[in-house]
């Protein structure tokens, strides 16, 4: 009971790793806030055992995200824990990437980051009390991805972000971290295939996909007190795939 009685937004929680740390964060003792662009955040809800909100939130929109703060809010009195996981990796060399590609990629990925941080750390500074977790990735914080250029470019992002915004809100007794996974197996990537998959497993060290339990075991570590000396890091999960 790592996190009993917190209360964690875990956006783009309807699937994948997000929907991970939701289940892991209850299973902790969190009141849990799922969010999600799509109905699915009512199936995961059904999953969680401990009192929860299931909200759609478009987090590249501004209004929603202060939108979901308030009810958040006006719920539970507090928002301790906001997890920015929510984002998309669409795909496309550079040569055929339109401004529209760039701007999805960037208005959800790095944008979503902003705009759910700026609505929820008002309460957090109010409460002199925050977690805040960003799912970032290898791909742009580590390492070059080709045809993910947009993406990397708004991971490289978020990792920039944490790191300022560890500093600010180091005064308010609030953290700032972010997760940097290597490959993992979700619905968002087992579009790639299985050649795809075969050859990511074989050029990994540990020689495994990660699963989206271990990124939900570092976020309840991120999230917890055990981590209160941490803040502004990026920690990289990944089965060494970066490390070669
Ligand atoms: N899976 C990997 O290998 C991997 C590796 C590194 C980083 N990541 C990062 O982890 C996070 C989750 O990835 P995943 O593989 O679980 O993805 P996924 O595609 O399986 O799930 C992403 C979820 O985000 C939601 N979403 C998309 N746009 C949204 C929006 N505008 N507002 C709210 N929700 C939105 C989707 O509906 C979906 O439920 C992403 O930020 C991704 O960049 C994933």
């Amino acid at each position: 009971m790592k996190l009993k009685d917190r209360v964690a937004i875990v956006t783009g929680s309807g699937q994948g790793i997000g929907k991970a740390i939701a289940l892991a964060f209850s299973r902790e003792g969190a009141r849990v806030v799922v969010s999600d662009i799509t109905d699915k955040i009512y199936e995961v809800q059904k999953e969680i055992k401990t009192e929860s909100l299931a909200i759609k939130c478009d987090v590249s929109k501004m209004e929603d995200a202060k939108k979901m703060a308030d009810e958040v809010v006006s719920k539970f009195g507090r928002i301790d824990i906001l997890v920015n996981n929510a984002g998309i990796y669409p795909f496309k060399p550079f040569l055929e990437m339109s401004e529209s590609d760039w701007d999805k990629v960037i208005n959800v990925n790095l944008k979503g980051t902003f705009n759910c941080t700026k609505a929820v750390v008002p309460y957090m500074v109010k409460q002199r009390y925050g977690k805040i977790i960003n799912i970032t990735s290898i791909a742009g914080t580590v390492v070059g991805f080709p045809q993910l250029v947009h993406y990397c470019a708004s991971k490289a992002g978020q990792t920039g972000f944490t790191r300022a915004l560890a500093l600010e809100l180091a005064p308010f007794n609030i953290n700032v971290n972010a997760i940097a996974p290597g490959p993992i197996v979700t619905p968002g990537t087992q579009v790639l295939g299985n050649e795809a998959y075969e050859n990511f497993r074989r050029a990994i060290p540990l020689q495994r996909w990660g699963e989206p339990e271990d990124i939900a075991n570092l976020a309840v570590f991120l999230a917890s007190d055990e981590s209160k000396n941490i803040t502004g890091q990026v920690i990289v999960s990944d089965g060494g795939y970066v490390t070669q």
